[in-house]
């Protein structure tokens, strides 16, 4: 079998993707691509690199015969505010090397778009799969420049490049991300922590959301559907549920009785005001199949049960 290589394995999305896809396949059919190969918690090969040398991925591409790349590695919404030439360089600079490398060595994509490809002129409310794309964030420039990259280059090329357009993601075997709908994980960590946690939005600040294992699910699913099920080659809405901090907040509570949270809107407010409030995602559910499981209550449970027994103190950082 031709193998997987995975870049940015150890990123909220990576951890787990690397963990699902270790249960359908051999530890040799699996490859990661890090920076940093210290904390190898995987029972799969590793390979240490930086994702903008595409001398080094040629290398590895080569070394393994490289079928299938997740191309994870990333900047998030915040932190690519803070350097948007860096954002620039590792969320497209880098896709667009793996797409050069997929013309030449045949392999398939996956690449992670987002509801930041959104901006302030899209619909809010069940934002359609085909409407305005005028992002005011530089991660959400990346991720429409992006997507009609891997377009670009299947009606060019030919090559089967497909991808999502993840909401806020949450889950518990990584810490949180330099983004915005991250306050969804920090919150649960303040939970266990200490009962208390200071929200970075405002309470009424609604975003589409998705617990981990649904889009690991999603994801492997889209990626193991045939070619002429894909009709969408930019980036398909990827929707589950969606909630604003108090919610969540409540529905904590219901658990953790004595949980306190307070609000403290800073910059990041006005990111998530560019962003949709929920997600049409029809066309996934009707090409593929994409069907979500996990409904507030039941993320909620999974978190808090989770965290307790793996406390936030003795996790990698
Ligand atoms: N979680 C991401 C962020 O807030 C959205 O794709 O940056």
């Amino acid at each position: 079998m031709k193998k997987i290589l995975v870049t940015g394995a150890y990123g909220l999305v990576g951890t787990d993707l690397v963990l699902a896809l270790r249960k359908k396949y051999k530890r040799d059919d699996i490859i990661t691509l890090s920076h940093n190969t210290t904390h190898n918690q995987f029972d799969v090969i590793s390979e240490k690199g930086d994702v903008r040398d595409g001398k080094n991925l040629e290398k590895i591409i080569k070394k393994h015969n490289i079928g299938t790349v997740y191309h994870l590695a990333g900047l998030l919404s915040v932190a690519s505010e803070k350097n948007p030439d860096l954002a620039w360089e590792i969320n497209l600079g880098s896709l667009k090397t793996i797409l050069d490398l997929a013309v030449k060595y045949k392999f398939r994509i996956f690449w992670p778009s987002s509801i930041a490809a959104f901006g302030s002129t899209t619909p809010k409310i069940n934002t359609p799969q085909r409407t305005v794309l005028e992002p005011t964030t530089m991660y959400g420039v990346n991720k429409v420049a992006g997507e009609l990259l891997c377009q670009y280059y299947f009606l060019r090329y030919g090559v089967d490049a497909r991808s999502l357009r993840y909401p806020g993601l949450i889950g518990y075997k990584t810490p949180p991300g330099d983004g915005t709908t991250e306050y969804s994980v920090h919150i649960f960590y303040g939970a266990i922590k200490e009962n208390k946690y200071t929200c970075f939005l405002k309470k009424d600040a609604r975003l589409p959301m998705m617990f981990i294992d649904d889009a690991i699910y999603g994801t492997i699913k889209l990626m193991e559907a045939p070619a002429k099920k894909i009709t969408v080659r930019t980036s398909y809405n990827f929707g589950a549920i969606n909630f604003t901090p108090i919610e969540l907040v409540n529905e904590i509570k219901k658990l953790s009785p004595e949980f306190k949270c307070d609000y403290k809107p800073d910059h990041r407010q006005k990111i998530a005001d560019s962003w949709p409030k929920s997600i049409d995602d029809s066309q996934a559910r009707r090409d593929w199949g994409w069907k979500h499981k996990y409904d507030l209550e039941k993320m909620t449970k999974v978190m808090l049960s989770q965290l307790k027994i793996n406390p936030p103190a003795g996790r990698r950082k």
